[in-house]
């Protein structure tokens, strides 16, 4: 059965759901992904590789496990997570207290790393044209109403020469893996959802939502037409995911 919501109500279901399972999001995602997601946003953070004292945005940021890692690539800069579910920030806010880089002397004066979350819509960024060196976004994308406009919207807060990298689902594509994969993410992580005490639903609306996003090339695609160029992809953990890039020029 589809729990997919129809386009009108997806922003509202989509929240809301998150809402629901804030609590138990990081511990899941760890078991469900056999604790191969934090390497999968250290290769996104890697490819935008913020300046020392640059300023990063996540966006869709969730419960903020993107800034810690952008912290360490940037001990003077600032980092930003941007979400529209509030709970989701609340959950991750430990992280931000518990990240603490050494402030540094940076141009004749000490400068300290700024960690933060923000409440804003993805395709509505709360922040001025050209604001980044460097955005991330991971598990995000599938969620958004309108992709092409998310991708706009980062697009326009990064800075000329600035970095973008997108981290979604992904099919492998070797057939044998296809089939296990598609078993696995169909069959058995709304149990593991379940199991670990969130809703079924959610767990559900995952690989569902997976099934209808848009392949690597088409994805791709959305980021030229938001204005990103040399765009790129390559898979990750045989091809259960894909790591996009994109320049703005
Ligand atoms: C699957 S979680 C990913 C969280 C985090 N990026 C990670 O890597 O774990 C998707 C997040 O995107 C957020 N989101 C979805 N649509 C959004 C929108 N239009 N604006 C802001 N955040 C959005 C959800 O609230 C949720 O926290």
């Amino acid at each position: 059965m589809s729990v997919l919501p129809a386009l009108d109500e997806k922003a509202t279901y989509v929240e809301r759901m998150f809402a629901r399972i804030a609590p138990t999001y990081d511990r899941i995602n760890r078991v469900m992904t056999f604790g191969q997601d934090q390497t999968w946003r250290q290769h996104a953070v890697n490819a935008v590789a913020p300046p020392i004292d640059g300023r990063a945005l996540d966006v869709g940021t969730g419960t903020g496990d993107f800034l810690p890692l952008l912290a360490a690539w940037m001990p003077v800069g600032i980092a930003v997570g941007v979400d529209f579910c509030l709970p989701m920030m609340h959950s991750g806010w430990p992280k931000l207290d518990a990240t603490y880089v050494l402030p540094v002397a940076h141009s004749a004066i000490a400068a300290q790393q700024v960690l933060t979350f923000v409440g804003g819509d993805a395709l509505c960024l709360p922040f001025a044209d050209n604001s980044f060196d460097a955005v991330t976004t991971g598990f995000a994308v599938r969620n958004v109403t309108d992709i092409t406009a998310a991708f706009r919207e980062m697009w326009r807060v990064a800075r000329p020469g600035g970095v973008v990298a997108c981290l979604e689902v992904a099919r492998p594509q070797h057939r044998l893996l296809r089939l296990g994969h598609q078993l696995y993410f169909e069959q058995i992580v709304p149990w593991i959802g379940t199991l670990l005490g969130s809703d079924r639903q959610a767990y559900t609306y995952l690989p569902q939502s997976a099934r209808t996003f848009p392949t690597p090339p088409v994805l791709a695609e959305h980021m030229r037409t938001a204005g990103w160029q040399h765009v790129h992809y390559r898979y990750l953990s045989l091809g259960a995911v894909a790591l996009h890039t994109g320049v703005k020029l």
